[in-house]
């Protein structure tokens, strides 16, 4: 489905009834990695997936990105999809939204998932590494981009043993348009230390990571578990930074037990 947000066209999926759970997804992917989730928790919960600005099916405007304009985007879909209030599943740079997302709307928030990300800014390296990497992305394409990433993103045995997976989180990565890339660099290089807001997020909070996760390594977990007052950690056996795509059944079963509990 499609919905005209902010001047621009976002592409999401809405499916089931019941509590409404929206799924931010990773750098530089689309909606599509939570097929697995979508297939396994509709039945029990109304799910959202979007396609953030600059993703997938919809559009990358040639522009400045921020994770603000990202968060407004989620908020006005929502608005249009009647829903006042979510829990919501960030992975990664889905994550980083959420911090945007609740430092300005946290009346929507029912409830946090917030797996394989981190609540510290980029260093000045990280920077530099996004700079290089738009760089990247302008001159030699996403296919470039996606052999930088697919390491970043699943296990060594994943790539080595599954190359239908390599393959799903490849063609994510080569349907995104460099605009995108290179704004969503811009947006994860220019955000705020989110460590300052962990002890003022008061609704219940589920961590994930995958215990294999380089990206964002269960320390950046136990750190944001440490600070944040009602939250729980899970670490995912055998799984890297896309643990709902390594594990989808594992990480299923957390999100589906946490969201019965905020039903209650
Ligand atoms: C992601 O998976 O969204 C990225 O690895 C996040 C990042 O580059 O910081």
């Amino acid at each position: 489905m499609k919905a005209q947000v902010n001047g621009i066209t976002i592409a999401y999926n809405d499916q089931g009834t019941g509590l409404p759970i929206v799924f931010l997804h990773a750098f530089p992917l689309n909606r599509t990695m939570w097929a697995a989730q979508e297939n396994a928790l509709s039945s029990q919960f109304r799910i959202v997936t979007i396609d953030l600005r600059g993703h997938g099916e919809s559009d990358a405007p040639l522009w400045h990105y921020t994770l603000d304009q990202s968060a407004d985007d989620v908020r006005t879909l929502l608005d249009h999809l009647a829903i006042q209030q979510a829990l919501f599943v960030g992975l990664s740079m889905g994550g980083y939204i959420l911090f945007a997302f609740y430092r300005i709307f946290a009346d929507r928030v029912k409830g946090l998932i917030l797996a394989d990300t981190r609540a510290q800014a980029d260093t000045a390296e990280g920077k530099q590494g996004r700079f290089q990497m738009a760089q990247t992305a302008y001159k030699k394409g996403p296919s470039a981009i996606a052999d930088v990433m697919v390491p970043k993103l699943l296990s060594p045995m994943r790539i080595q043993t599954e190359p239908g997976l390599v393959r799903q989180v490849r063609a994510m990565i080569e349907g995104n348009q460099i605009s995108g890339i290179a704004g969503d660099l811009m947006a994860m290089a220019e955000r705020p230390d989110s460590v300052p807001l962990l002890s003022r997020i008061t609704c219940p909070t589920q961590i994930i990571v995958g215990e294999l996760d380089q990206a964002t390594p269960p320390s950046d977990s136990k750190l944001m578990a440490e600070q944040i007052p009602h939250t729980r950690l899970a670490i995912i056996p055998n799984a890297a930074h896309l643990s709902n795509l390594e594990q989808p059944e594992a990480f299923n079963q957390i999100v589906s037990a946490f969201a019965l509990n905020l039903e209650k």
